[in-house]
């Protein structure tokens, strides 16, 4: 070999590497291309390792022309460099650093997400989180409730029956889980349940026929009203925040004795008086008292060592409080664009 044998190979191949750089198409390809010319083992390098091959007087000038091949090389490379990245961040304006945008995905109603807060904070005071049936028969509904079926207090729960003979009715309050817990869980106990009821009302802006409620029992030796207090002072502080009021009057309820009713300093104007609160200032918000012998005796429970408190609340209205919602009704709507406001709050 002399020469112009070596001239005429490094022709060929500054023109085949040319060809290959063409059809590069992208980062990797490049890489691959680089490394046969280019690298440790590429064909420069043993280009170079075969120079002593040539006598010593032809030796520079084959350097040289290696030398000159290597420079064009490396300047095609850069410059397809530069092309492959500018077309990788080329397209519709991509910028990888952002954070990506999340798809819509489903979230919860607001009435189960209000529902498993206040269930949270009960649970972090060791109640457990119980549910029953939403058809009823009248016993749990009612009997065992110390409301017998020609007690004056039925007038208080406009009910659903769903025949006269089976004695069935859709349940008018969670109070039955109550007598349903008991009569499975002997005391000391302390649960929470949650579900919807159903009451013969008119639709309007406070009333739906259809509504949840959740209910509170507490059941140990030597429990008293002071454990009530300060129970549902907590639950209502943790959930409305710590600068609201809490009043307690006193009340009735058949299946609770002493009953009282709980108010809550109006969220709204803050206890001025505004059209939420009627002027009063004050906001209902539960239904309480202590267990009714009648329904221990009811569940078989010895009244000489047990008390408890039991408590119930709307569900819907303590949400209508929270979020500032004038309507119950919105929650059975069903518009998303009300739903998934409440959602993304919570
Ligand atoms: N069940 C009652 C209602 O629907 C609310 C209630 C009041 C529940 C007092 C209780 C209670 O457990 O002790 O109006």
């Amino acid at each position: 070999m002399d020469e112009s044998d070596i001239l005429k190979e490094l022709e060929t191949i500054k023109k085949v590497a040319e060809e290959e750089l063409a059809s590069v198409k992208d980062a990797s390809d490049l890489e691959k291309w680089s490394v046969k010319y280019l690298g440790r083992k590429g064909v420069l390098l043993s280009l170079t390792r075969r120079i002593p091959e040539f006598p010593v007087s032809q030796r520079p000038l084959i350097g040289s022309h290696i030398n000159r091949l290597k420079t064009f090389l490396i300047e095609a490379h850069d410059k397809k460099s530069a092309s492959v990245i500018q077309f990788a961040s080329r397209g519709p304006d991509l910028n990888f650093t952002l954070p990506g945008i999340k798809p819509e995905i489903a979230h919860y109603h607001p009435i189960t997400i209000v529902a498993r807060r206040i269930c949270r904070i009960f649970r972090a005071l060791g109640f457990g989180v119980h549910i029953g049936p939403e058809i009823e028969t009248d016993y749990y509904n009612f009997e065992a409730l110390n409301t017998p079926s020609d007690h004056p207090a039925r007038d208080m729960w406009d009910t659903f029956h769903l025949d006269t003979e089976s004695g069935l009715l859709l349940r008018t309050h969670t109070s039955p889980i109550q007598v349903r817990t008991m009569e499975k869980i002997k005391p000391p106990l302390r649960i929470v349940a949650f579900g919807k009821c159903f009451r013969r009302d008119a639709p309007d802006a406070s009333h739906s026929p259809a509504f949840h409620q959740i209910e509170g029992l507490m059941v140990d030796e030597g429990i008293s009203f002071a454990h009530l207090k300060g129970v549902l002072v907590y639950f209502l502080k943790s959930f409305f925040g710590e600068d609201i009021k809490v009043r307690f009057l006193p009340s009735y309820f058949p299946f609770t004795e002493p009953s009282a009713e709980i108010s809550i300093s109006c969220v709204i104007c803050k206890g001025r008086g505004c059209s939420t609160c009627a002027g009063t200032g004050w906001l209902e918000v539960l239904g309480a008292g202590m267990v009714h012998p009648e329904v221990f005796r009811a569940v078989g429970i010895d009244l000489q060592d047990m008390t408890g408190f039991a408590f119930g609340a709307g569900v819907e209205r303590i949400a209508m409080l929270k979020f500032g919602i004038d309507d119950i009704r919105e929650f059975f709507f069903n518009d998303e664009r009300f739903l998934s406001q409440i959602g993304h709050v919570l």
